[in-house]
């Protein structure tokens, strides 16, 4: 393509010829019209093109905008193929721009992005959730006027972020605990991640109450064996006194090696969260074992009725289900006073699901202690039930048994009345 200044003085040379021509047919003043007309002709052409270059420009359309011939053509491609090209760009950036914001917005933390003055730049939803904000409305606020927590202000302001900070009681029910840490990046701009930590801080304290349990529950028969062997060390018993204290060293023993055997079960039973197998436990054979054990604990006390229907097989695992029906018969014995009764029953509803109740006549429980009975180490009165050996395991035993056989522990209790404990087994677990 002839450059700007070999088309400019190809119409200067025209203009001249055509000027020359004029002047020799015509005279001077034609020839000056002339050569003025030839020299306007670019500029009213430029005009026209520029014309409609505004006229696009203005619809943000210059891409659309169609080629005029000659030199324009060229200057319109170019500044078309220019505007093209940025808009592209433009608009791969906001694709990416949103999938970055898809991302930070699946994320599992909260997100906030703050100014070099805490302003909030953005923030994703689960941000909002954890401390009731609305991005719309809260953008570019100072984020410590909008989460008033001291302990939150004064991380901001202490400006050390090495480590995360906690805050309990967070959460649109002020239920949760959040971990947050502020990150820099840019130009003194902050990153802020919120992490909910509410279950682990349950397992943390869960873990703590646990050891302290143990521990507690340990001490008790430690301190009284140790007590009982001082004793003998130091002072001279007769034969009659020595068999007492080994008796009661005896049953010391024992309540420890039955609270480490609960442990155990316990430990085993949450290990393993697979389904109790589907092998046929025969009701009849275990109601016998039930009754024979509860009349040797009771030692004719109370009063036993045994009752089973058919179909009488139950589908699981046999240790499990005799150590949870035994569970509950045995409590039953221990916290019912002489000469009450007990009444076990196995039995089938309408619905077709098998049903093992343990009613007694004893005193009952509570209602405000129902809903905890199944925690470890759970005690309605510890006292009391530390005299019948109990260690507050026997229901959260119970519990997991239950569970792994997709059965429910359902408890009735009224102070007074006695109580009935019922394991409610699914159809699909009861057999012929
Ligand atoms: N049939 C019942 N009548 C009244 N209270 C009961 C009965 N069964 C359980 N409880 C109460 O529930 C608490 C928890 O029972 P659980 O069987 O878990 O523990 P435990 O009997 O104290 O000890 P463990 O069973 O480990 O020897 C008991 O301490 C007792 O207070
Ligand atoms: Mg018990």
């Amino acid at each position: 393509m002839p450059s700007a200044l070999t088309r400019f003085s190809f119409i200067i040379f025209l203009a001249f010829i055509a000027a020359y021509a004029s002047q020799l047919m015509w005279g001077a003043i034609p020839s000056i019209v002339v050569a003025i007309s030839f020299l306007s002709f670019p500029l009213a052409y430029s005009y026209v093109n520029l014309a409609r270059l505004r006229k696009y420009a203005i619809t943000d359309a210059v891409e659309n905008m169609p080629l005029p011939s000659g030199y324009w053509e060229e200057v319109f491609f170019r500044l078309q193929r220019l505007v093209q090209g940025l808009k592209s760009r433009i608009h791969s950036i906001e694709l990416q721009h949103n999938r970055f914001i898809e991302a930070f917005q699946a994320s599992p933390n909260g997100i906030v992005m703050l100014d070099e003055e805490d302003h909030i730049e953005w923030c994703n939803a689960l941000f909002e959730r954890f401390f009731g904000l609305n991005f719309k409305r809260d953008v570019m606020q100072r984020i410590n006027f909008l989460i008033r927590r001291p302990e939150f202000i004064l991380y901001l302001n202490n400006r050390q972020f090495d480590e995360p900070l906690l805050l309990d009681g967070m959460g649109p029910n002020s239920n949760l605990s959040l971990l947050l840490q502020a990150f820099p990046f840019g130009h003194k701009h902050h990153l802020m991640l919120v992490q909910d930590v509410t279950d682990l801080q349950k397992a943390d304290a869960m873990r703590r109450d646990f050891v302290a349990n143990v521990s507690h529950e340990m001490r008790t028969p430690i301190t009284v064996l140790m007590g009982f062997l001082e004793t003998m060390q130091s002072i001279n018993l007769d034969k009659a006194q020595q068999e007492q204290y080994f008796e009661m060293m005896m049953s010391q023993s024992q309540r420890m090696k039955n609270l480490v055997e609960d442990l155990l079960t316990l430990a085993n039973l949450e290990a393993n969260t697979l389904p109790a197998p589907l092998a046929p436990i025969k009701i009849a054979t275990l109601m016998a074992l039930l009754k024979n054990d509860a009349e040797a604990l009771s030692r004719g006390q109370h009063q036993f009725y045994f009752d089973s229907v058919v179909p009488s097989n139950l589908m699981g695992e046999e240790r499990e289900i005799l150590s949870a029906f035994g569970n509950l018969v045995n409590n039953a014995i221990r916290y019912t006073p002489d000469t009450g009764s007990v009444t076990a029953k196995w039995s089938i509803n309408a619905l077709g699901q098998g049903e093992f109740s343990v009613v007694d006549t004893g005193p009952g429980i509570s209602a405000e202690h129902l809903p905890r009975l199944t925690e470890r180490f759970y005690r309605v009165d510890r006292s009391r039930s530390r005299d019948t050996g109990g260690t507050g395991l026997g229901l959260a035993i119970v519990k997991h048994i239950a569970n792994r056989h997709q059965a429910q522990l359902i408890i009735e209790s009224f102070p007074g009345k006695g109580s009935t404990f019922t394991l409610r087994f699914p159809k699909e677990r009861i057999a012929e």
